[in-house]
């Protein structure tokens, strides 16, 4: 989705007369990617394809600093263009050759090339920068937090602003190269394959890849003390999993999960059909936070997460994210359904396999935990807000909505539509009513009414009938 500024054209032209083109506002890529949730997030008039990150970090004192290239295509000309960065730039290359940069508030770097850039050309950025990330406020807030030997990057919907400069907004994808210099005995975990890592005068490089397309809230980087467990998949997939050594009494649960990451991508698969990544793994740093994230072929999890006991369920809720969320994307952030509802179906899907509920029972329970005039049911899952994007409704509501939808289809044409949606939209991006489209599609029934009913009203749908109760 990329926009132009339309100007009439008799007004163009007198402004061409004024003015050398190169300065002509109908040339400047727009400062944000057209999402109403969150306006400033990616940019208009180019499309990243790569991201090279080369960077250094120093725990102690969480200085970052580092060199990012990258590599995309233009998609109208341009005199300007923006990334979304929040460190201070010292150099901007375009193409190689030194361009102007300044920063327009929290967020928006903004580049102009020594000359124009014309439509659909593949363009290079080089932008070299530093910072102490965790001390740089957007909009009151960075995703970067320190621990007591690292630091950690995982944050929704955005977290690449305080690391790396970007096309902030899941609708452009990349790939991406991140090479991380910590000092020796500190590892620097991120997402994809490690390629290698080597040590020189006091620092370890690691050298990540992630050679399918991932968003950029989806790219992860965590440097710390961890201790790394590498095996390998029965399909030959590489498996690496990273535990703080700072994880105190919560260790041996967080490894009694995490550790099933192979296991639960399996039985996925036989759901989702093919796992859409060439790794797998998943990491718990030493954070204080609570939350886990989906975060590509390798989800972040809090300690916290495995405060009671091992938690299978997460590792579930996260790999289900790695079809729905990471390789079938959002559109926009107000389609947020087609990850969490999924996500959380998910976990209701494993209940129901190790015998500790349904999905239908755990849909009744959830139901009959909120009257029908509780706040719950005045978040709209289909299209929540900004702030509510993540409220329990997003979750539970909406695995709900796809308990009422497999009762009004059958197991068969609903377990057919859980498959075949990312297989349709593999490393792609989709919306709420695209998946409505495909259903009906796919079933050749009217759901408009019943997805209508469960995920655009604010009041309380009828109940999810079990199977057969409502024929
Ligand atoms: N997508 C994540 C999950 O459901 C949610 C992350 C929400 N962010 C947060 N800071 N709590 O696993
Ligand atoms: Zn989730």
């Amino acid at each position: 989705m990329h926009r132009r500024f339309i100007v009439p054209s008799a007004i163009a032209a007198s402004l061409l007369l004024a003015i050398p083109a190169s300065a002509a506002e109908g040339t400047v890529g727009a400062p944000g990617i057209g999402d109403p949730y969150y306006p400033a997030s990616g940019n208009g008039g180019y499309d990243v394809s790569h991201y090279d990150l080369r960077l250094k970090y120093q725990p102690s004192t969480d200085l970052l600093e580092g060199t990012a290239t990258i590599l995309a295509t233009t998609t109208q000309e341009l005199t300007r263009f923006n990334l979304d960065f929040g460190l201070e730039v010292s150099e901007v290359r375009v193409n190689g050759k030194k361009a102007g940069h300044v920063k327009n508030g929290e967020q928006e770097l903004e580049i102009t090339p020594a000359a124009p850039l014309a439509k659909g050309r593949s363009v290079s950025v080089v932008v070299r920068y530093a910072g102490k990330p965790s001390e740089v406020k957007i909009n009151g807030w960075t995703s970067w937090v320190r621990t007591p030997d690292g630091a950690v990057a995982a944050q929704e919907p955005e977290s690449a602003a305080w690391w790396y400069p970007s096309n902030d907004h899941p609708l452009d994808k990349a790939t991406y190269d991140i090479s991380v210099s910590v000092p020796d005995g500190t590892q620097a975990i991120s997402n994809g394959t490690l390629q290698s890592q080597s040590s020189k005068l006091g620092w370890t490089r690691f050298n990540w890849r992630s050679a399918q397309p991932q968003a950029t809230y989806l790219t992860t980087l965590a440097v710390g003390k961890f201790d790394i467990t590498t095996d390998t998949t029965s399909d030959g997939l590489p498996v690496v999993n990273a535990y703080s050594k700072d994880l105190g009494a919560n260790a041996g649960a967080a490894r009694a999960s995490i550790e099933r990451t192979a296991e639960v991508a399996e039985w996925l698969t036989g759901i989702f059909g093919p796992y859409p990544f060439d790794a797998l793994g998943g990491y718990s740093p030493n954070v204080t936070s609570g939350f886990a994230l989906e975060t590509q072929t390798r989800p972040f999890y809090s300690p916290k997460q495995f405060a009671n006991g091992s938690n299978v369920s997460v590792v579930v809720h996260e790999l289900a994210h790695q079809w729905y969320g990471d390789s079938v994307s959002l559109k926009g952030w107000k389609d947020i359904w087609v990850n969490e509802g999924f996500a959380r179906y998910s976990q209701w899907l494993w209940s129901e396999k190790e015998g500790e509920g349904t999905a239908q029972e755990l849909a009744d329970y959830t139901y009959a935990l909120h009257p029908a005039d509780a706040p719950f049911w005045e978040v709209k899952p289909g299209d929540p807000g900004p702030d509510n994007q993540f409220d329990a409704a997003v979750y539970d509501r909406g695995a709900m909505a796809l308990q009422a939808l497999r009762n009004e289809l059958g197991d068969e044409t609903f377990f057919a539509l859980l498959k075949g949606w990312p297989a349709e939209h593999v490393h792609g991006n989709a919306s709420v009513s695209d998946f409505v489209t495909y259903a009906e599609r796919v079933s050749g029934k009217p759901l408009a009414a019943l997805l209508d009913a469960w995920l655009f009203r604010a009041e309380r749908p009828a109940a999810p009938a079990a199977a057969g109760a409502h024929a």
